[in-house]
């Protein structure tokens, strides 16, 4: 984040502070219970979202150095990302070219030659078949032509994209739709991957991304972790496409307010949670940046599963190595024990088939923009507002 605009987010959080005031979306809307466990609307989603669609697969210290590797079977292709030694980021399909065995099975590693574990066909870092044992018994193939199958594949300001379609579009510009600069000045190129986490969680995938889409149940459900840290339902919100940009307001902001503005940082009373459609949130610390990918178990409406992955400054983590240690931990307290068990509730609640709608309030609109544009990228029809 540019110094000016960090001034900019500290004034407004301090502003909604003094006022009693929140971010106001002006009027509450209602989606259909329906909508997270509808079987035909998950499988448009799994189609449109994830088979079809750029995905963000990590950060560039997924990739630390040449032979880096990692894989991932979350969006309905087998992946292989490597780094080579020209230093280029590659995606592939980790199936293996001769009769299709996934050819990486280790979630990350490094690794100049994989091997594959039927035959031993053996490709290098940048996809070419460089090993084909017994050739004269095999027969005659041209191995120029069975490298692994590529897949369209940028890193851009830190992040990692890939489109599981080998001829599909992908542009990060595009798709950070404004973000970029920010993100530029965020610096997640330098950052170290310190530890990743799973957490699968009985319930639709939109309410996973919808428990970081609002501060207003800080107080209550967070009431003994995040709440003595955070101010509750004070936020900034702010969209770029189909993006959004929430800042948190922590506690400690009242301490800068008798320091000199030249000397503020945002992180240091304020928290940035993007969201990049359709499924990631990366939430920014101050020594600490955590990725959440959130995929849903294919077209089950039921289930879904949440990538994190923790990443560090490399000042915090040789200056505070036992407190960047602790984050991951800490998350899992919090997110997983207590967000994805109330959303979880909510899909019981959901699934009930007793209460028709849920409500978006005027002070959750990351709530409305998510789902607004979801539901346009679907064709669907816009949320109904809610009468009074
Ligand atoms: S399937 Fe990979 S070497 Fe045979
Ligand atoms: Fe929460």
């Amino acid at each position: 984040m540019r110094r000016e605009e960090q001034v900019r987010v500290i004034r407004a959080l301090m502003d909604h502070i003094d006022r009693g005031t929140n971010v106001d979306e002006g009027v509450i809307r209602r989606v259909a219970a329906a909508d997270y466990t509808s079987p035909e609307r998950a499988g448009l989603e799994w189609e449109a979202f994830f088979k079809e669609y750029p995905q963000v697969i990590g950060l560039s210290g997924d990739l630390p150095k040449a032979g880096s590797f990692i894989t991932s079977n979350d969006f309905g292709v087998p992946l292989l990302a490597t780094r080579a030694a020209d230093g280029r980021f590659r995606a592939f399909a980790n199936v293996c070219r001769h009769r299709g065995t996934i050819l990486e099975d280790a979630p990350r590693g490094e690794r100049t030659r994989f091997v594959c574990p039927f035959h031993a066909w053996t490709y290098d870092s940048t996809g070419a078949l460089i090993g084909v044992p017994k050739p004269e018994h095999f027969g005659e193939i041209d191995k120029a032509c069975l490298g692994l199958v590529e897949l369209p594949a940028e890193e851009r300001h830190g992040l990692l994209w890939v489109h599981p379609k080998p001829n599909g579009q992908l542009d990060a510009a595009d798709l950070l739709a404004g973000l970029g600069d920010e993100f530029e000045a965020w610096d997640f190129a330098s950052l170290v991957q310190i530890g990743d986490d799973t957490y699968e969680t009985p319930m639709n995938w939109k309410l996973a991304i919808d428990t970081f889409g609002e501060t207003y149940h800080f107080e209550k459900l967070h009431r003994d972790t995040l709440a003595p840290v955070f101010h509750g339902n004070v936020q900034l919100y702010d969209t770029y496409g189909r993006n959004h940009r929430m800042v948190l307001c922590i506690r400690s902001i009242d301490m800068l307010r008798s320091m000199p503005e030249s000397e503020w940082k945002v992180t240091m009373g304020a928290f940035p949670v993007y969201y990049l459609f359709p499924n990631i949130q990366i939430n920014v610390g101050q020594n600490a940046v955590i990725v959440v990918r959130v995929y849903p178990d294919g077209a089950n409406p039921d289930r879904s599963v949440s990538r994190v992955s923790f990443y560090a400054r490399p000042d915090a983590v040789a200056q505070d190595p036992l407190g960047v240690r602790a984050v991951p931990q800490r998350f899992a307290e919090i997110i997983r024990d207590e967000d994805y068990v109330a959303a979880a509730a909510s899909h019981r609640g959901a699934r009930s088939g007793l209460v028709e709608h849920f409500l978006f309030g005027r002070n959750e609109p990351a709530l409305h923009h998510y789902h607004r544009t979801y539901r346009a990228a679907l064709g669907l029809p816009p949320l109904e507002t809610a009468s009074a």
